[in-house]
């Protein structure tokens, strides 16, 4: 046999170098680079199937809109863009038992009434698999289970059924016997769903790959495995809440940031459909540091709130925490403050929270930020019926947020009466029941507090 090569992956960027280093040269990132072994591939291996293929024009290809087969579960097709396209590879990743066997288990039961489907367990054996389906009820339904790690049977099985849809639960279970690594390791799970899409892609099996999510919240492996599938999902939520979301963060066959929000239940994943309301904690009365922000995911407005504390800090550098928002960006948003607002918060330690579990990854938060900050710091509440959007810059000017008017609609609808919002975004015609003060600068969006 040839002798292996060695070779140092990182798994934040993907990069390879020929020697250990405790920096990866491409990205920087610390720590990250871990050792991969190759052998030598056999000369076949990527020789192409059927000789090699023509150069075509563009303009005479024919393109066909990929057929969808909808998974029976509404908001996870919302999430996939309208259901799963043939020989699609799907990568779900998401925090340990935030509900990702749940919710695949559920959609294969539903999809297996229409065609064959397969769900490979490496985890669990199949008699939890069956114990979680007598919950579910879905144990009458035709799910084919096979319980196995080893990639070479896997991908003799998926040959040999060539079912419509085949779950791999997880792919960070997998193993090549080709490879000397230990299951896990960034070259297994490189190389295991590198494998599986070709199987994926010759034969137009729907796979779906269930990954393992790092403390940092990054898919476990090498992050090669995103550019490898077609979309890449992450579940998100606070396991101790029953909310999940399932967010699209790539998607080959439709939008990103499309959101599905289920209910987890005892009988498993339960679809939202209206979810708007879901991130306001329902306070009796208007509390200091609490703004709510109109959001907006994929099609879909969401209102949440976010709060904020801000407190004495006793030590030299006080904190800045943030949940569910991002904190390079709390940081900006302070200075910013303090440069045209003339509020100082250098000796406060400063924290908030988007309510509910909810990650908000839009800039469109800004303002509402800033006003829960200044609500908090003065010890008052915020207006009753009060909603916010907008995204701040550095020069203290309030910037529009995408899709303004549904936004305003759906905080009209959920009896909101009071909007501060960015010039751009003001609407031509009044909403009912909404009074919109239109803003262009942070002084004049805080003036509206006194
Ligand atoms: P699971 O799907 O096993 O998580 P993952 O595969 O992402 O690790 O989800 C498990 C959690 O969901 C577990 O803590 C129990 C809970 N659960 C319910 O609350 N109701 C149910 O019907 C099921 C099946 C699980
Ligand atoms: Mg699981």
């Amino acid at each position: 046999m040839a002798k292996a090569k060695v070779s140092f992956v990182c798994s934040e960027c993907g990069g390879i170098t020929a020697k250990w280093e405790g920096k990866c040269p491409h990205c920087g990132a610390w720590n990250t680079l871990q050792e991969s072994r190759e052998s030598a591939a056999p000369a076949h291996r990527f020789a192409p199937l059927a000789g090699a293929s023509p150069v075509r024009r563009l303009s005479e290809i024919e393109a066909r809109e990929q057929a969808r087969s909808p998974t029976g579960i509404p908001e996870f097709d919302r999430v996939l863009g309208g259901g799963l396209v043939q020989g699609a590879v799907v990568l779900i990743g998401g925090d340990p038992g935030i509900g990702k066997s749940t919710l695949l288990l559920q959609a294969l039961a539903s999809m297996s009434r229409v065609g064959k489907v397969l769900y490979v367990t490496g985890e669990e054996s199949p008699e939890q698999v069956a114990l979680r389906g007598q919950r579910l009820d879905v144990s009458g339904d035709e799910v084919d289970l096979l319980a196995e790690i080893r990639l070479e049977v896997i991908t003799e099985t998926l040959l040999a059924r060539k079912p419509t849809v085949a779950v791999i639960d997880s792919i960070q279970t997998l193993y090549s016997g080709e490879l000397t690594a230990a299951p896990g390791s960034v070259s297994q799970v490189r190389e295991c769903a590198a494998q599986l899409t070709r199987v994926a892609k010759q034969t137009g099996i729907t796979l779906i790959l269930i990954g393992h999510v790092t403390k940092d919240g990054s898919l476990a492996g090498p992050r090669v495995l995103e550019h490898i599938v077609d979309t890449v999902l992450y579940f998100e939520g606070d396991t101790h809440s029953s909310f999940r979301l399932v967010r699209a963060i790539k998607n080959r066959f439709g939008a990103v940031n499309e959101l599905g929000v289920f209910a987890m239940t005892d009988r498993g994943l339960k679809g939202v459909s209206n979810p708007s309301a879901l991130f306001l904690s329902q306070h009796a009365q208007n509390v200091a540091g609490s703004c709510v922000m109109a959001t907006q995911e994929g099609t879909r407005p969401l209102l949440v709130e976010i709060q904020a504390l801000v407190d004495t800090a006793h030590v030299p550098n006080p904190r800045r925490l943030s949940v569910g928002l991002e904190a390079t960006r709390l940081a900006m948003l302070l200075a910013v403050l303090h440069r045209h607002a003339g509020v100082a918060t250098f000796d406060q330690d400063v924290f908030v929270n988007a309510v509910g579990g909810v990650r908000i990854i839009e800039p469109g938060a800004d303002l509402a930020v800033l006003m829960a900050i200044i609500s908090s710091m003065r010890d008052r509440p915020l207006p009753q019926g009060l909603v916010v959007f907008g995204e701040v810059g550095l020069a203290g000017e309030i910037r529009p947020a995408a899709r303004g008017q549904e936004r305003l609609r759906e905080a009209a609808k959920l009896g909101f009466g009071l909007a501060v919002i960015p010039r751009a975004n003001k609407p031509r015609h009044a909403i009912e029941g909404l009074e919109i003060r239109a803003v262009d600068r942070i002084e004049a969006a805080l003036d509206i507090l006194d």
